[in-house]
């Protein structure tokens, strides 16, 4: 076991640090200077659809709330993001115009397999976005596209979290094409970039253990975002409390004020991020908030100006906000392993959790 670890302590390390290598896996192939390439979905004619739905569960849920958002906003499509086990029982409203995007890791998640059959019984046309080769969502979608992670072992996702960011854009991206819209062609040159800027992002894990140090005799911590932030402060609890059993929730920035502010006392560790242009000093007021109630403030941004009273701020590289996603779920990965590590928890099988939830 120690070998297939690669000299790492615990599979979710290991996992965290290939992710430079297969982001650049999922990547490989597909993206050329002016366009991107899927063949698996050649076929598909998708000026046919006039409402997109993104089904999954847990940490592929939260990268379908990131890739609905790039979609809607590449193709001006209405896109509806849905957990399985809502969606299969919510009859919801779709039809063959209605494209359906089911995500998962291991491809045998049982909410998300009933889920895309219930759309293909209603005449949907349904993509599946998978990392386990032949895994039964591959055989049962009409078409899938696969994340190149590897096998992930540890329970907490990882590796295939940022490879589904990664792929979730490149689906965004060349719906798009195929629309004739146009593509930011900064994104596609970004695209590229992004291997090099996990692996920076990855050497500063000792710092990110000094955040995580701030937390290990903590009951609560809350983690505020808007907009595609949103879906990574959801990830980065959901990553925390996975792994520490930190109680850890996630809230959308400007919701503070209607009931999470009542929570923050003296000493509360809050962790925001604010990478989204258009609404980061929104947050960063909303972070002032806390501050003035005694949060100690955890901050990732791109903003470069200082932040008044947050000592821990951590300034992301500045690539396209679409892309962002990807770089900050590594240091947010890094808080919760670490966080895990110091309280002595067995990050690689948490209580409770399986890796893949095969029965309903
Ligand atoms: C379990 C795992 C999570 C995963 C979720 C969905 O809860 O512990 O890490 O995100 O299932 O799994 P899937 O294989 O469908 O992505």
């Amino acid at each position: 076991e120690a070998a297939q670890k690669d000299g790492y302590d615990t599979y979710m390390l290991k996992e965290i640090n290939e992710q430079p290598h297969v982001i650049n896996e999922t990547l490989r192939g597909r993206v050329f200077e002016d366009k991107v390439v899927l063949n698996e979905i050649k076929d598909v004619d998708f000026s046919k659809f006039n409402k997109v739905y993104f089904v999954a569960c847990g940490t592929a849920y939260h990268a379908c709330l990131c890739g609905a958002q790039i979609l809607e906003r590449a193709t001006k499509l209405p896109v509806i993001t849905q957990v399985a086990s809502e969606f299969r029982y919510n009859d919801p409203i779709i039809d063959e115009k209605t494209l359906c995007i089911y995500v998962s890791q291991s491809g045998e998640t049982a909410d998300t397999l009933a889920a895309l059959r219930l759309a293909k019984s209603k005449g949907c046309t349904t993509i599946a976005i998978a990392n386990v080769l032949g895994s039964t969502i591959s055989r049962d979608a009409d078409y899938t596209l696969y994340t190149c992670a590897g096998p992930e072992i540890a329970v907490a996702s990882t590796k295939a979290y940022t490879t589904q960011l990664v792929l979730l854009t490149l689906l965004a991206l060349y719906i798009a094409q195929d629309l004739h819209l146009d593509v930011d062609q900064d994104i596609l040159n970004q695209l590229n970039d992004l291997p090099a800027y996990v692996e920076n992002l990855i050497k500063d894990e000792e710092l990110f253990a000094n955040y995580a140090k701030m937390l290990k005799d903590k009951h609560d911590c809350y983690f505020i975002g808007r907009s595609l932030d949103y879906a990574s402060v959801l990830e980065g609890a959901l990553k925390l409390k996975e792994v520490s059993y930190v109680h850890a929730d996630a809230y959308i920035a400007g919701e503070l004020k209607h009931g999470p502010i009542a929570l923050i006392e003296d000493g509360t560790v809050v962790i925001a991020v604010a990478t989204q242009p258009h609404v980061a000093a929104k947050t960063i007021s909303n972070i002032q908030e806390t501050v003035a109630r005694g949060a100690d403030v955890i901050l990732f941004t791109t903003e470069n100006e200082e932040v008044n009273n947050v000592k821990n701020t951590y300034i992301l590289p500045s690539i396209n906000p679409l892309l962002q996603s990807v770089l900050v779920a590594i240091p947010l990965q890094l808080i919760a392993y670490h966080t895990a590590n110091i309280k002595g928890c067995d990050v690689d099988k948490p209580r409770n959790l399986a890796k893949s939830v095969t029965v309903e």
